[in-house]
């Protein structure tokens, strides 16, 4: 048993092993779509830990194991000891005893890498307050298949310097693209994380038809994340002149994709003509949350076992 491989942020990975990722994750697509059965993870199981809420991040990784021949347990706080106040150290060792991966959904990003540190199994981001990794997968995956390799492009990351704003720094930085970020004042992406990503060409902005300019994809996300429903009423009037509407697009490339991971909320932080429009690839993007934590799975535990 090596070491495990944990993937806490795409710094985790190499920019090779990131790229036959998504080369994977496109092979296990058209495997999928082919009616192909692959059972890489029979017998296994994923320990899913969820202290926030999910669709698609528990509904990819559900499946993936069912299509791998394996199991998946969900675990939410409520019905857990982990909810009662057992140590996060003790639930790692306990869970990794059993186990054979897990994933963790929580708030903060700490506490997600005391999990990591106490598992003998590897660990997965299923999204923390400042990361979002397994749904940049699934972004890349997106544009490669629409579009091609991402390097080189200028991506246009418009509104909250959040955990997927911070997910798009890293990938920057792996993937090799151009990144242009606009925020309000008070909402720009934290400084060590663009530290960790220093040598990528990112550029942070004011104003957002600058960074839509001649952008391949723009990208933007709710306007309060889980944990600050609190702040809703005045970060809508922060962001209102942040929503991606017809004028931003017509700034970016007239081939320009449009992606949001969801949850969206039509009317804020993107117009319904946008997302329901022909440049928006977001169902698309959901869907390959399967397919690129398929091919996550597969790697960690080949790395791992
Ligand atoms: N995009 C995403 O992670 O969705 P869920 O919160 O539904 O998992
Ligand atoms: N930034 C959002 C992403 C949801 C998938 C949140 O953290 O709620």
């Amino acid at each position: 048993m090596n070491a495990p491989r944990h993937f806490l942020t795409l710094l985790d990975l190499t920019p090779a092993e990131l790229d036959g990722l998504i080369q994977r994750a496109i092979e296990l697509k058209r495997r999928h779509r082919a009616g192909e059965c692959y059972e890489p993870l029979k017998n296994k199981t994923l320990g899913m830990v969820f202290e926030k809420s999910s669709t698609r991040t528990r509904v990819a990784f559900e499946t993936a194991m069912t299509h791998f021949g394996g199991h998946a347990i969900f675990l939410s706080p409520r019905d857990t000891q982990l909810g009662r106040g057992e140590p996060i150290e003790d639930s790692a060792r306990v869970l990794s005893r059993m186990v054979d991966l897990i994933m963790v959904r929580t708030f903060e990003h700490e506490k997600l890498e005391l999990f990591a540190a106490h598992s003998s199994v590897p660990v997965i981001n299923a999204l923390t307050d400042r990361f979002h990794p397994c749904q940049l997968l699934a972004d890349i995956q997106t544009y490669h298949e629409h579009r091609g390799p991402i390097a080189g492009r200028t991506v246009a990351w418009i509104g909250d310097g959040n955990n997927m704003c911070h997910s798009y720094i890293n990938a920057a930085r792996q993937f090799r693209f151009r990144l242009r970020i606009a925020t309000p004042e008070g909402y720009e992406p934290e400084a060590a994380v663009l530290e960790g990503a220093a040598g990528a060409d990112i550029t942070l902005l004011r104003d957002p038809l600058e960074a839509a300019r001649d952008a391949d994809l723009i990208v933007t996300d709710v306007w309060a994340s889980m944990g600050q429903e609190d702040e809703q009423h005045q970060r809508r009037e922060a962001f209102a002149p942040y929503q991606v509407n017809a004028r931003i697009m017509a700034a970016a490339r007239p081939d320009a994709l449009f992606m949001h991971c969801l949850p969206a909320h039509r009317g804020e932080e993107v117009t319904t003509e946008v997302i329901d429009g022909p440049q928006s690839v977001v169902w698309d993007e959901a869907e390959n949350r399967l397919h690129a934590q398929k091919a996550l799975l597969e790697f960690l535990h080949r790395e791992s076992g």
